[in-house]
């Protein structure tokens, strides 16, 4: 088949690079000539593991291209995903949905056959069928155009398994639809072969599926960090107590690590418009538990920049600190409202000086926070350091060895942000060891 993707972001570009996968013809379309020149070039304007090689391939099959071209685009398929981003209002909760629109607007005019427009991004419920009605008004006489939503799951760092081997496919289509799960079943045709649960449902549920999806994960991340407040004020230890809990089927151990909480480019930004269009619907009651997960969220961040102060001996004025990881996750260079970075800029508000070192996301988090001191390695962030922060876990962090730290830093003062160091190791290395949520016991003296 031959598909077009509008928008070659994180989201996009993966969708395209899968779609080829797949065995389709595919063309990604996006605003930005840069990021059209670099896919087409081979190269990804973003870090995300194996996705150069499954683009680099299809490019080479000649099954994908990129364009800046609305008109190239049109002609070429009659199954035209879009997958631009929404991101949220200036000032206010809502999602700001001018992409999505803007590409309504242009592509629909264009067209000269009946096609299906499938919706990727994650959009306020209601937004589908606010398209269906937009579209219409626009498309030329003769042409049907076709609103469905399927909205995506994949995970940034995991991203191409995700969208290879999604874990379920929700298409919402309209109520008069005659053509769109016909199209994305035989798209999604291998996908279906290997029994990934299909579900079709009307537009509003496939837009709600989505966010709802991401406020019980916020909610679940929210959740042990809650507990993890009294866990530090009963002297008790959460990371065990998630690992209790975790063995209960029905709660599960993922998304219960308590630490420095979410961020990035979605769930913030989507639990927060999906709280603004409760509101709009007279529900508002209904989500503003979703309010407190937020700020938990967002107090992390504070005591975070506490704990570090008091790692530091009460003032971080004029302390040396370094701050190991600017992704808001590893395996990414997303820093789009990242924790880390958030927290390595409360820092030097505070008067500390901050070396920044993350193994990829350091142009990205150059270029949103261009006055922080951002270093080439862990050794270089470390140099005289007197503290060491760990506020994104990768692997790369997990895996140091303190001893040989020790001979780079000042004051042997490590803060775990992530709960993921074996502190046991760090203190018999001869290093105080803090941990965000959790009282670290003293090392015993052997
Ligand atoms: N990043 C993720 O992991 C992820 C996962 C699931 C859902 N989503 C959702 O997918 C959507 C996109 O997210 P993203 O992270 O890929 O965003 P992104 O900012 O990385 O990409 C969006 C792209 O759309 C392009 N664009 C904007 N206007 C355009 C237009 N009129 N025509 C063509 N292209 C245009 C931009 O230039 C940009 O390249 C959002 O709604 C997001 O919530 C993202």
């Amino acid at each position: 088949m031959r598909c077009t993707v509008f928008g070659t972001g994180y989201l996009g570009a993966t969708h395209a690079a899968g779609m080829a996968q797949l065995g389709h013809e595919v063309i990604g379309v996006d605003v930005d000539p840069g990021k059209i020149a670099k896919l087409s070039s081979g190269d990804i304007p973003f870090y995300e593991p194996g996705l150069r090689k499954v683009l680099r391939d299809n490019l080479e099959a000649g099954r994908l291209r990129f364009t800046t071209d609305y008109e190239e685009a049109v002609d070429f398929a009659d199954v035209h995903f879009l997958g631009v981003g929404t991101p949220q209002k200036k000032g206010e909760y809502g999602a700001d949905l001018c992409h999505v629109n803007a590409v309504i607007d242009d592509l629909v005019p264009r067209l000269r056959r009946s096609a299906v427009i499938v919706g990727k991004s994650t959009v306020p419920v209601g937004t589908a069928a606010d398209l269906v009605a937009r579209a219409r008004a626009i498309a030329p006489d003769g042409v049907d155009v076709e609103i469905a939503w399927n909205p995506e799951f994949l995970r940034e760092g995991f991203a191409v398994h995700d969208t290879l081997h999604p874990d379920r496919i929700v298409l919402g289509v309209q109520r008069d639809s005659v053509r769109a799960e016909a199209a994305i079943r035989e798209m999604y045709a291998p996908l279906l072969a290997d029994e990934v649960p299909f579900l079709v449902t009307d537009l509003q549920t496939a837009e709600l599926v989505k966010v709802s999806a991401n406020a019980f994960l916020a909610t679940k991340i929210s959740f042990i960090n809650a507990i993890s407040e009294v866990c530090e004020a009963a002297d008790a230890d959460v990371t065990l107590l998630a690992d209790a809990l975790g063995y209960d089927p029905r709660i599960g151990r993922r998304f219960l690590n308590a630490g420095l909480g979410f961020g990035g480019g979605c769930l913030p930004k989507d639990i927060r418009a999906f709280m603004a269009r409760a509101g709009e619907l007279g529900a508002n009651h209904a989500l503003t538990f979703l309010r407190e997960v937020d700020s938990i969220n967002m107090r992390r961040r504070v005591r975070m920049v506490e704990l570090a102060t008091q790692a530091c001996g009460g003032s971080l004025l004029g302390a040396n600190v370094a701050v190991l990881g600017a992704a808001f996750k590893p395996e990414s260079d997303d820093v789009r409202d990242s924790p880390a970075l958030n927290v390595a800029g409360l820092l030097q508000l505070n008067g500390a000086g901050v070396n920044v070192y993350d193994p990829k996301a350091m142009e990205n988090s150059q270029r949103m926070f261009p006055t922080l001191n951002y270093s080439t390695s862990v050794v270089e962030a470390c140099e005289r350091a007197d503290a060491v922060l760990v506020l994104t876990e990768w692997q790369e962090f997990v895996d140091l060895d303190p001893h040989r730290l020790a001979e780079t830093v000042r004051a042997k003062v490590v803060v775990d942000g992530r709960n993921c160091l074996d502190v046991a190791r760090w203190q018999a290395a001869g290093w105080r060891v803090h941990a965000l949520g959790r009282r670290v016991p003293e090392a015993v003296a052997s």
